[in-house]
């Protein structure tokens, strides 16, 4: 996402007529109203999960809310739920791919993954276990639930009450460093036999990585096909955002929001390579370590099994006041993805995910659709 530099948004502001005390009155007045009515929405959205509820088919629909709270590539949520009594398949939703960024769609996997982890720390605060299995010939996860053998509902667990509380902060952190011991609990959280998390912290290997994703970046930027699939999926105003559910909210990448008609203007004369090879060199100098997560293969299987990981680690970190965010360029752009592997010695597999996080400030949530568009019911 670009960043409004002062020259840009002033500018915009000039387009806008903000400059006139008529104009700045009723942009204000436009901002008050827009503001209110995404906080309401995303206050709705997230709230707290209802563990009194009892009802089978009420219990799987707040399984399904809180598995789409999960992080999911340009907040496309490309997901579909089919909810049976004690069981949910989720599968990919083909029309909200992204072929320009994720052509061999392992963003998408990776994205179900991350909503299956969500599902199973919920469904536990509700008293169920839950064991998935990837369906290869239809490209979906199934999911069942049945009682924990211990009887009763979960413990408290740190885990399931990161979930509506995780973002993706695109902001810059505050360059402080994490313990051993953090960094051990996030290891421990975002690894399994499949999936090799690896945590870098030495400022060389940082560094190191920060040239692929500027390098991935550039060649985004002159790539027309990614840059038209990007802007369309920004939401510039706060009614847009709202009336869609989806989408990147310049708010939460830490740009102001802007009127819709405006803000495609505003994109068009704040994205430069310049602007945001300056925005990630802050963010990945300013973080505390970045972690790369890679699948022991490219199947759909291990990506889903790679999101699963990820999710992990995210709640964990959210757990721990850690933030996080993505830079992904080197995984997206292909003959950086080997150059990747080549810098973590890993000569047989690819990275999928590249992580950067740290402390800091946290930015507004990213708001999602109704459930009841992405959930049928099943006999
Ligand atoms: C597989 C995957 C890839 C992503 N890639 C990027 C990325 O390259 N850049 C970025 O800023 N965010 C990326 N994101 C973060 C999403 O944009 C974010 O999850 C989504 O907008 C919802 O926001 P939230 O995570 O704050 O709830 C990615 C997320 C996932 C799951």
């Amino acid at each position: 996402m670009p960043i409004l530099t002062r020259r840009n948004l002033l500018k915009t502001i000039g387009v806008l007529g903000v400059g006139t005390a008529a104009g700045a009155g009723s942009f204000a007045v436009w901002r008050n109203r827009g503001q209110n009515a995404y906080r309401q929405a995303v206050d709705e959205f997230f709230r707290p999960a209802d563990l009194t509820l009892s009802d089978n088919a009420k219990i799987m629909r707040e399984i399904a809310r809180f598995a789409t709270m999960a992080p999911n590539s340009h907040n496309t949520q490309p997901w579909l739920f089919e909810l049976y009594d004690s069981t949910m398949t989720i599968r990919a939703d083909e029309s909200r791919r992204c072929p320009a960024v994720d052509p061999d769609d392992h963003h998408v996997f990776v994205t179900l993954g991350c909503a299956v982890e969500n599902a199973t720390h919920t469904a536990r605060a509700f008293g169920m276990e839950t064991s998935y299995a990837f369906d290869e010939p239809n490209s979906a996860v199934r999911l069942e639930f049945s009682p924990l053998t211990t009887g009763g509902r979960d413990q408290p667990n740190p885990l399931f009450d990161a979930i509506p509380l995780r973002q993706s902060t695109r902001a810059a952190f505050d360059g402080q460093p994490l313990t051993n011991e953090e960094l051990d609990l996030l290891k421990q959280a975002g690894s399994s036999d499949n999936v090799n998390l690896t945590l870098l912290t030495d400022e060389k290997q940082i560094e190191s990585v920060m040239e692929l994703v500027l390098e991935g970046n550039r060649q985004q930027m002159l790539d027309p096909e990614f840059v038209a699939e990007l802007k369309h999926w920004i939401r510039f105003s706060y009614f847009e955002a709202v009336k869609r559910g989806d989408g990147l909210f310049t708010l939460t990448t830490g740009n102001p929001a802007l009127p819709e008609w405006a803000g495609g203007s505003m994109f068009d004369m704040a994205y430069s390579v310049e602007s945001e090879t300056t925005k990630y060199t802050q963010q990945c100098r300013t973080s505390a370590g970045i972690a790369i997560f890679t699948g022991k293969d490219q199947s759909q299987a291990t990506w889903v099994e790679v999101g699963k990981c990820f999710e992990r680690f995210a709640l964990k970190a959210t757990s721990m006041n850690v933030l996080h965010s993505h830079i992904n360029q080197p995984v997206e752009v292909t003959v950086l993805r080997s150059q990747l592997a080549d810098l973590l010695g890993e000569k047989e597999k690819l990275p999928d995910l590249v992580i950067r996080f740290g402390h800091g400030k946290s930015l507004p949530k990213s708001l999602r659709r109704p459930l009841d568009e992405v959930i049928s019911w099943k006999s």
